[in-house]
């Protein structure tokens, strides 16, 4: 009746957890309209677009209500254009379920964005936790020059939205270098979301 306590070893450099059920990569070519230099970014799929930029390891135990689904991102270094690599981002398709986010190895930001438009962008560094709270749009940003890797967990009743992002336009702010570092500008393709959009997202949250 009871599941069998176990325990995942994470190996901070290549993400790689014992134990994990479930494992997928996204190839370059396959983030196609993230990206505000899409020129930039059919030049860099001709060179490499076979290249896989991230690949997540995931242990999901069981899928009932109240269960966990954790595991691991890995994401390579680069840039398209001056904007650093990310993942593709979501909000929960159940959107009051929440996350956390805890830095391995390399150095990366959290960028997160409310339904609303607010932007808020929080360091994700080795032996850091990021909560990501219900409701908020999440995408990571590796803005070093390793590669990024990232431990997280969430309910397993969440689901992903990978639609809500490319329907404004993309994120209301990038994440491009700035002389060794970074800086946040306002992505200049964003279009705010109507409040019945707004509405839309904030009525899948599950009120049990
Ligand atoms: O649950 C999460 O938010 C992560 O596991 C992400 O799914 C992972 O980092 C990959 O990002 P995305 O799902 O936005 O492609
Ligand atoms: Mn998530």
């Amino acid at each position: 009746m009871y599941q069998t306590p176990k325990s995942h070893v994470i190996d901070p450099l290549s993400g790689v957890m014992t134990g994990a059920t479930g494992r997928y990569e996204k190839k370059l070519s396959e983030l196609s309209g993230i990206y505000l230099d899409t020129a930039a970014f059919e030049a860099e799929c001709a060179r490499r677009g076979d290249d896989v930029v991230y690949t997540v390891h995931e242990a999901r135990p069981r899928q009932d209500h109240g269960d966990l689904i954790f595991g691991t991102t890995f994401m390579e270094p680069g840039r398209i254009g001056n904007e650093f690599f990310v993942t593709r981002g979501h909000i929960h398709a159940v959107a009051n379920r929440p996350e956390t986010y805890y830095g391995e190895s390399g150095t990366g930001l959290m960028l997160l964005e409310s339904p609303e438009g607010e932007t808020k962008i929080l360091p994700l560094d080795p032996r850091v936790l990021v909560y990501v709270p219900p409701m908020w749009i999440h995408r990571t940003v590796n803005i070093g020059t390793e590669p990024l890797v990232l431990s997280f967990c969430y309910p397993c009743d969440s689901g992903q939205d990978y639609g809500i992002i490319a329907s404004s336009g993309g994120m209301e702010t990038r994440i491009v270098a700035d002389g060794d570092g970074w800086k946040a500008i306002r992505n200049p393709n964003y279009r705010p979301r109507t409040e019945a959009e707004v509405r839309r997202i904030l009525a899948t949250a599950d009120q049990q």
